[in-house]
């Protein structure tokens, strides 16, 4: 039986055009999706009075079937019958015969494929979002754990100031608590049913969308057939939110790349989470953060192909919107892949505080606090910038740092710089005298964290429901 082929088409597809397109071998995975869609439908027609109880009734107990077929891995698609909703309806008529021909009675694939896209976005978000959860929790526990490390911050890649590790941690956590907002927004957007739109005008029949979305458990219909049919910005608007998380989970990934180098070994990737090399004996690589990194090109290229994609549509539905599945399956596969790994390298890896105390030892980020301290005395800022770089210009010279830099020296290059001063530019001191609410004191980080401990709970049983 060949379904979308009538009598205006008498030849039959050739076959190299038939794999061309076809999408079954890629939207398979919306199976259960659209026999969910499928029930609501049938059973809105009967209850409309459309059609038969008992005829609804066959069509349920068949569609269960199929259903259970899919789930045991029994079933396979089928090149004839070109997409998962016409192999659904295919396998359907194997099982209850003619009765079948009654279920897509006031429906279009156009308001079911867009149907089925919104059910399965709904449930990858909720699953998205716990796994983001999970992220953010466990950037808190190495907050929590982390709280005695002080590291030399950077700006332009060079050391700039010593900050609170937990503080760089909670960096990321704050751009990942804005990325799940924007999820959880998403998700309301999303949450809204097309079908009932038919081709694109609506129906003849007197259908309800409004008892479809509500057995659906969706919240809202469309408010307009045309755009319910031609709407893909929920998933453009997926794909933009994955490319922003994902530009934040490469930018950790990034430095975790470059902390765990031999140059910083600021820290240790767990075995768990390196890799080895098949050559060089000595190398841990962190294969991980370095595909975390490399698969946000491709998240970032998912969604500029299907903004492409859509940019020169004319209304209603499209073939080339057919493309928009590949896209969004691909993202969705990558951030559930990365959303699992990354926490947990996370939790595992290892500070290596006997390297970040030598580091910061050897380092000038102290410079901006001796030249506050020369202001201090009446020096304007310009000059003291002035000073203190000239010191540091000498100091790289010699080999040597803050700490143990020769007093009697010092008098005589910069007789303005008290020498009892450098006992005030150890790293503690410097980070405890950043009292901003927003910044790196000790105190500050740890109401920081507790806040975002406040955060974690009240998410906690939202992030996790349905998951
Ligand atoms: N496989 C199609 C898609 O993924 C389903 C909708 C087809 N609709 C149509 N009128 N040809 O978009």
């Amino acid at each position: 039986m060949d379904m979308a082929r009538g009598p205006r088409l008498t030849m039959k597809l050739d076959e190299k055009a038939a794999h061309f397109t076809a999408s079954v071998f890629f939207d398979w995975r919306l199976l259960p999706f659209d026999i969910q869609g499928s029930i609501a439908h049938v059973t809105m027609l009967s209850e409309q009075g459309i059609i038969k109880t008992d005829d609804a009734h066959t069509i349920i107990t068949g569609l269960k079937q199929v259903l259970e077929e899919w789930q045991a891995g029994q079933l396979s698609p089928r090149l004839e019958w070109e997409d998962v909703h016409m192999n659904v309806e295919g396998r359907l008529n194997e099982i209850i015969g003619p009765v079948s021909g009654i279920l897509h009675t006031a429906r279009s694939r156009n308001d079911q494929v867009a149907l089925d896209m919104h059910l399965y976005m709904l449930d990858a978000g909720l699953r998205l979002k716990a796994l983001l959860y999970d992220m953010i929790a466990a950037l808190v526990d190495r907050a929590h754990e982390d709280l005695d490390v002080i590291i030399p911050g950077y700006t332009h890649m060079q050391a700039a100031q010593p900050v609170l590790l937990s503080h760089h941690w909670m960096a990321y956590k704050s751009m990942f608590v804005r990325d799940y907002a924007r999820l959880e927004e998403w998700y309301e957007r999303t949450n809204c049913s097309p079908l009932g739109a038919g081709a694109l005008t609506g129906t003849p029949y007197p259908t309800r969308p409004e008892r479809t979305q509500e057995l659906l458990g969706l919240k809202v219909v469309y408010d307009n057939s045309i755009d319910a049919v031609s709407d893909r910005d929920f998933l453009m608007e997926f794909l933009s939110w994955a490319s922003l998380t994902m530009v934040h989970m490469s930018r950790l990934a990034e430095e975790l790349v470059l902390w765990s180098t031999q140059e910083f070994g600021y820290i240790r990737i767990a075995d768990e989470y390196s890799t080895g090399s098949s050559i060089m004996p000595q190398k841990r690589n962190p294969d991980v953060a370095e595909l975390t990194r490399g698969k946000t090109g491709r998240v970032i290229g998912r969604m500029q192909g299907l903004f492409t994609t859509m940019k020169g549509l004319p209304l209603a539905y499209d073939s080339d919107m057919q493309e928009d599945k590949e896209a969004v399956f691909d993202v969705v596969d990558t951030l559930d892949g990365i959303l699992t790994v990354v926490p947990a390298m996370l939790r595992t890896l290892r500070v290596q505080r006997e390297r970040i105390l030598k580091r910061l030892g050897n380092d000038y980020t102290a410079a901006t606090d001796l030249a506050d301290l020369l202001v201090a005395k009446g020096m304007t800022f310009r000059e003291a910038h002035h000073l203190v770089g000239k010191i540091v210009g000498f100091l790289e010279g010699l080999g040597k740092g803050f700490h143990d830099v020769d007093r009697d020296w010092l008098k005589d290059v910069a007789p303005a710089i008290d020498p009892q001063w450098l006992q005030h530019l150890r790293p503690a001191e410097l980070v405890a005298k950043r009292q901003q609410s927003m910044a790196t004191a000790p105190q500050r980080v740890k109401e920081q964290i507790d806040a975002a401990k406040i955060w974690l709970s009240r998410h906690k049983e939202s992030a996790t429901e349905n998951a």
